[in-house]
């Protein structure tokens, strides 16, 4: 794998509190991710799941260890970055369980909201709206006020709104959890797809038996270190 993109992640620790009540919820913790590519991070509740993705979305500062994001050290014994919300507005995406969308905007500005708040003129973020929830099987829908849509197209167009600015990485923290099976895996194979077309490095965090089959690689997380895995990477065609 080329050292330089995707994510990767070296000897990254994360201590809550200090003294008698500190929690080690990471400790030196190693993993990469190639573009293009979606993983698995898999772990038993309390595992350090939640806190591994804050810290790579730059929610929280972890203690020591180091990261780098499409090609640039982000954090390396220290934040490396002086704008941590330019990073999490324009190099990252965050996939959530629930679509989290603005109910008075159509399916369209939801997804055009990112690129433009990143600068983008708003015909040029429209059209990369359009581009994506056609990519998403939801442009027959791009009109809608998004209370209108069924859960399944709420979830392909926060799957777009992820999209928007073009992240070298996404980020989803149990995005399958309430779909039921088939749908469960559409939203893999979108991501796979998505992961593809657009060389995103995508994290998957799940307890999800249906989608755990279809990852060719996991990470297993338990009491904050991590394990490599092959997965079975069952086929999704
Ligand atoms: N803000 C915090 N302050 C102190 N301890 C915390 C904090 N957030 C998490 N922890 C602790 O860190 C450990 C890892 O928590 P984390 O939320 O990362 O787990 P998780 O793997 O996401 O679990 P779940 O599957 O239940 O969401 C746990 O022991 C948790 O209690
Ligand atoms: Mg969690």
């Amino acid at each position: 794998m080329d050292k330089g993109i995707g994510i990767h992640i070296e000897g990254l620790s994360k201590r809550y509190g200090a003294g008698d009540t500190a929690v080690d919820a990471l400790k030196e913790v190693n993993m990469s991710v190639a573009p293009g590519e979606v993983v698995g991070l898999v772990g038993p509740s309390g595992a350090g799941k939640s806190t591994l993705l804050k810290c790579l979305g730059a929610v929280i500062e972890p203690t020591q260890g180091r990261m780098t994001l499409g090609g640039e050290v982000i954090y390396d014994n220290g934040w490396k970055i002086s704008d941590l919300r330019v990073l999490r507005r324009d190099r990252i995406g965050f996939i959530f369980q629930a679509p989290y969308l603005i109910p008075f905007l159509d399916a369209t500005d939801n997804v055009a909201l990112l690129p433009m708040l990143a600068g983008r003129p708003n015909g040029e973020a429209r059209a990369r709206a359009m581009e994506l929830l056609q990519a998403l099987d939801v442009a027959h829908r791009a009109r809608a006020e998004t209370s209108e849509l069924s859960g399944g197209e709420q979830q392909r167009v926060s799957i777009a709104r992820a999209l928007a600015n073009r992240p070298p990485v996404i980020l989803a923290d149990e995005p399958t959890a309430p779909l039921d099976s088939q749908r469960a895996l559409s939203v893999v194979r979108i991501l796979n797809q998505m992961a593809r077309q657009y060389q995103t490095a995508i994290i998957v965090v799940t307890h999800d038996e249906k989608i755990i089959p279809t990852f060719k690689r996991i990470y297993h997380i338990r009491d904050g270190r991590t394990f490599e895995e092959e997965g079975e990477g069952r086929a999704l065609e």
